[in-house]
């Protein structure tokens, strides 16, 4: 089989429009120079508007990882008391790298497949004035659980502690009001939904969370804010940038507001709804039962009597398609679909034919075109 074209379809990295793999061409320049201080200007603007936020924006160089270490290392004191939403792998996350940075981690656990409650997380604040930070993931990509951040930065209240959310596989597919629902920190990456390769991470700080960055006692010094917030200043990092991603990025937010932010996420819901219909078209069950929490950009399937890692191999070897295997505690039992970024809901079709096909090839008693049919039905109905 002709080996070289493979359709991406895991939860990041997502494939990268050409417009902007063009821009990663280009002759590198000065990230000293004024033609770099004025892009580096331009975009953080722009990602400012992305963030809804008249607060910081920093542009790391580094996976999403890096500003989530970024919103650890610059908020948390060793000793402080923080509490951690996890129902997934990425929840995990947040706590070990609070524990890292020496706090005391209450890890505030929901099943993996549910969302977060956001009455658990009133409770567990009103039992304790001390907890400095609350850390959530607005999208748990091990799952494919989206939960209400609006909803659980409701339920903080009054509560001093800084709400701080991993927006790694959801910012520009699901609405992140920063400073309209009252959100501290939020930390997310180029190569999911901003279609992007790999290498830049953003973290914006709003003004509360600022105001601790100065406070905070753990040692930092690759993702210490204040340098780069002195570097800003003059329109630099304060080390050397992906520059040829500072590039892509201008790029990408413009597709992003040509297309329209609200656009954008209504692609990604088509996109989830025609998955999700077109696999209980052929028997597959998604992991998460509950429409609401079902999140846009990924959906995690149960395998059932599946044999996935042939079914996963069949997809790439004989088709083209490559698709992600379980995370964690789901990694017997489930794959994983991403659909986010540089895609469009039709795209889906194909995706669902080849999971027909590969399930066919794995042996599975499926009816050819079922799934497909659903997912174009819905394609007409709701375009
Ligand atoms: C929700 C979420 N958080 C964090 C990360 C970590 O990002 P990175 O691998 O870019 O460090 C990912 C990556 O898959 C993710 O999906």
């Amino acid at each position: 089989m002709f080996q070289e074209k493979k359709n991406l379809f895991i939860p990041g990295p997502t494939p990268v429009a050409p417009g902007l793999l063009r821009t990663t061409s280009r002759p590198v320049i000065n990230h000293r120079g004024p033609e770099f201080h004025e892009l580096f200007g331009r975009v953080r603007s722009s990602l400012g508007r992305l963030f809804q936020t008249e607060g910081k924006v920093f542009i790391l160089t580094g996976s999403g990882t890096s500003a989530m270490e970024a919103a650890v290392a610059n908020t948390v004191s060793p000793g402080d008391k923080v509490l951690v939403l996890v129902g997934g792998a990425f929840g995990e996350r947040w706590a070990k790298l609070a524990e890292t940075f020496g706090a005391q981690v209450e890890r505030l656990t929901y099943p993996w497949g549910t969302a977060a409650d956001p009455e658990r997380v009133r409770e567990a604040l009103a039992k304790d004035e001390g907890i400095k930070a609350v850390f959530a993931t607005q999208n748990e990509s091990s799952t494919g659980v989206a939960n209400d951040i609006k909803a659980i930065a409701a339920a903080r209240g009054d509560h001093p502690a800084l709400l701080v959310v991993d927006a790694v596989s959801s910012f520009g597919a699901m609405e992140l009001d920063m400073d309209g629902w009252g959100v501290d920190v939020v930390a997310t990456a180029s190569q999911k939904c901003l279609m992007m390769p790999p290498g830049l991470a953003f973290v914006a700080f709003g003004q509360r969370a600022w105001e601790a960055v100065a406070e905070a006692k753990a040692p930092r010094f690759y993702l210490d804010l204040r340098q780069y917030e002195t570097f800003a200043a003059i329109g630099e990092t304060p080390f050397t940038p992906n520059v040829h991603l500072c590039f892509a990025l201008e790029e990408a937010i413009g597709m992003l507001e040509r297309e329209g932010v609200q656009a954008a996420r209504e692609r990604h819901l088509l996109m989830r709804d025609m998955v999700r219909v077109g696999l209980s078209a052929l028997g597959l069950e998604p992991l998460v039962k509950d429409e609401r929490a079902a999140s846009p950009t990924v959906t995690a399937v149960l395998g059932g009597d599946l044999d996935i890692p042939r079914f996963r191999r069949i997809a790439e070897e004989e088709f083209g398609f490559v698709l992600a295997g379980g995370q964690g505690e789901l990694k017997a039992t489930t794959f994983r679909i991403g659909h986010m970024g540089y895609m469009l809901p039709v795209d889906m079709v194909g995706l669902l034919a080849v999971v027909e096909l590969a399930l066919a090839r794995a042996g599975k008693k499926i009816e050819l075109g079922q799934g497909v049919k659903a997912a174009q039905e819905l394609l007409l109905e709701r375009t």
